[in-house]
């Protein structure tokens, strides 16, 4: 490998904006360079190589924030060097967290009494707030049990279908039960009936999420609240609720406050929210708050004062950054009830646009609602010959990254095009993306069907009993699509 030596001029080597100056040959992937190279020509190599990955204001498949204002990227670059977790060296960024899971802890309409401070904490996000809510539970629910002198090694959660991949970590590390309930094609969200049925003496909650991943759909948890009131009452046991509200956290409060969903409801114990989702930071912070501190089981809570003072720690992680705590304070400072407000009134003008002009081209089904996260869910109405993963790919080429996915069981025959609405999708976007999309469905009729076109060939296959079957290609090569999807994208596809 030869670095920089061609470059005598030292001038040059200042200004020179692309890396093959420097560069000869191709620098190792997998094992650490033996020599240094110049600092300019390292950001070079790693910049232009980071010119393939997609644009991220049109990646359309995230709910997470892609844009912030220049004043919070600065105080974003100011607090990069700090450690959130030393508390005592930065007092300051402690008490932002502070004052942060305070703000959140009364917009979910938490008991805090006017001399107390909410219950909760920061997190990478809310998976890792899911986890800690979740351990919280598990704990909490053995602990009866143990006093009851009753069995508690078969703790069970009860969801739908439809939860994000995060639930089935901690039910998988953290070795509890997913009970899932079924969706049907009328319900593709957690139906609480089914719910409170499916409750018995292991469960140790019940999770509703506010805004479905797949189809930003609200469940009730309103009459979850109910019917588990109801199921307590005549069991004797104490199920609670969970509200994941991931994305839905930061849209209800401000454009749905007629809604009960938090801790008005008297079982929702614990809610979690992605602060960079609708909080509007950049990825990296969550949180989690619980009704009051009768909900988090004190042997939970660790107490370290190597670094100055005692300090509480209810985490996963250690170390981590404090950027995106003073970024999330910076936003509710800056923006208030109002602009949180005006901005999701916007997201879900441009939905409504987008809708609208999706809906026009005659093509497809809607399955988002009217109320819920502001996004678009729709299905091709006739998929005989084209399928919504070929218009996810057509719409690549022109710069837009739309999800295609199928839908979990029982309606894993539903494929659907997900478009996620954040603040920096313009209207003027949505009215291209709709003329895109009408492009390329348009084009595809021209096009012949990667179905029909091999219709002829046969194909062996096996069934579930492994007996050799003969199909036509065109009946195998939407399972084989939905199979490789699956393989490709995980068992939950197109859900962040
Ligand atoms: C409903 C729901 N819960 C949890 C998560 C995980 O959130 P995070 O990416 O903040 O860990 C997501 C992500 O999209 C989600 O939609």
């Amino acid at each position: 490998m030869v670095i920089a030596t061609a470059c005598e001029d030292p001038c040059e080597q200042l200004q020179s904006t692309f890396a093959s100056r420097y560069v000869r040959d191709p620098l190792p992937k997998f094992k650490l360079p033996e020599k240094s190279i110049p600092k300019d020509a390292a950001y070079q190599v790693i910049h232009d190589e980071l010119m393939l990955d997609g644009a991220p204001r049109l990646n359309l498949a995230s709910f997470v924030t892609t844009w912030m204002e220049p004043e919070c990227d600065k105080l974003i670059m100011d607090s990069l060097n700090k450690n959130y977790v030393d508390m005592d060296e930065y007092p300051v960024t402690t008490d932002l967290q502070n004052r942060c899971v305070n703000i959140i802890a009364h917009l979910f309409h938490a008991p805090v009494g006017a001399e107390e401070t909410a219950v909760g904490v920061g997190t990478v996000g809310s998976s890792e707030a899911i986890t800690l809510a979740g351990l919280a539970f598990k704990r909490k629910w053995q602990n009866k049990r143990k006093l009851e002198g009753k069995p508690y090694d078969k703790p069970n959660i009860v969801t739908g279908a439809n939860v994000q991949v995060c639930w089935e970590k901690f039910a998988n590390y953290f070795e509890v039960e997913l009970k899932e309930v079924k969706l049907t094609e009328d319900c593709l969200v957690m139906d609480p009936v089914k719910a409170a049925e499916m409750v018995d003496e292991n469960t140790i909650c019940v999770a509703a999420i506010l805004g479905s991943t797949m189809t930003g759909e609200f469940e009730d948890v309103k009459l979850l609240n109910e019917l588990l009131t109801k199921k307590n009452k005549e069991t004797g046991w104490d199920t609670p609720i969970h509200v994941d509200a991931a994305s839905g956290g930061f849209i209800a409060p401000f454009i749905y406050p007629e809604l009960e969903w938090d801790f008005l409801l008297p079982l929702v114990k614990s809610i979690n929210v992605s602060g960079h989702k609708y909080g509007l930071v950049y990825p990296g912070v969550g949180w989690v708050v619980w009704r009051n501190k009768d909900e988090l089981p004190d042997e939970l809570i660790f107490h370290i004062n190597y670094l100055g003072s005692d300090q509480p720690t209810f985490t996963l992680n250690f170390s981590k950054g404090s950027s995106q705590i003073i970024a999330q304070y910076y936003q509710f400072l800056r923006l208030g009830f109002e602009g949180y407000k005006n901005i999701m009134d916007n997201c879900w003008a441009s939905a409504r646009v987008l809708r609208e002009g999706i809906e026009k081209t005659g093509r497809f089904n809607i399955h988002s609602k009217d109320i819920g996260v502001p996004l678009v869910a729709f299905s091709l109405k006739d998929s005989s010959k084209h399928t919504v993963f070929e218009i996810s790919d057509q719409l690549r080429k022109y710069g837009w990254i739309v999800p295609a996915y199928t839908l979990p069981p029982d309606v894993e025959h539903i494929a659907i095009l997900r478009v996620v609405i954040r603040e920096d999708f313009s209207r003027s976007l949505a009215d291209r993306l709709v003329a895109d999309i009408d492009t390329v469905v348009k084009l595809l009729d021209t096009l012949p069907s990667p179905l029909s076109s091999s219709s002829k060939v046969t194909l062996v296959t096996t069934n579930e009993k492994g007996e050799m079957l003969k199909k036509r290609a065109a009946e195998v090569l939407p399972e084989i699509a939905i199979y490789w999807k699956r393989l490709k994208d995980g068992k939950r596809t197109g859900a962040c």
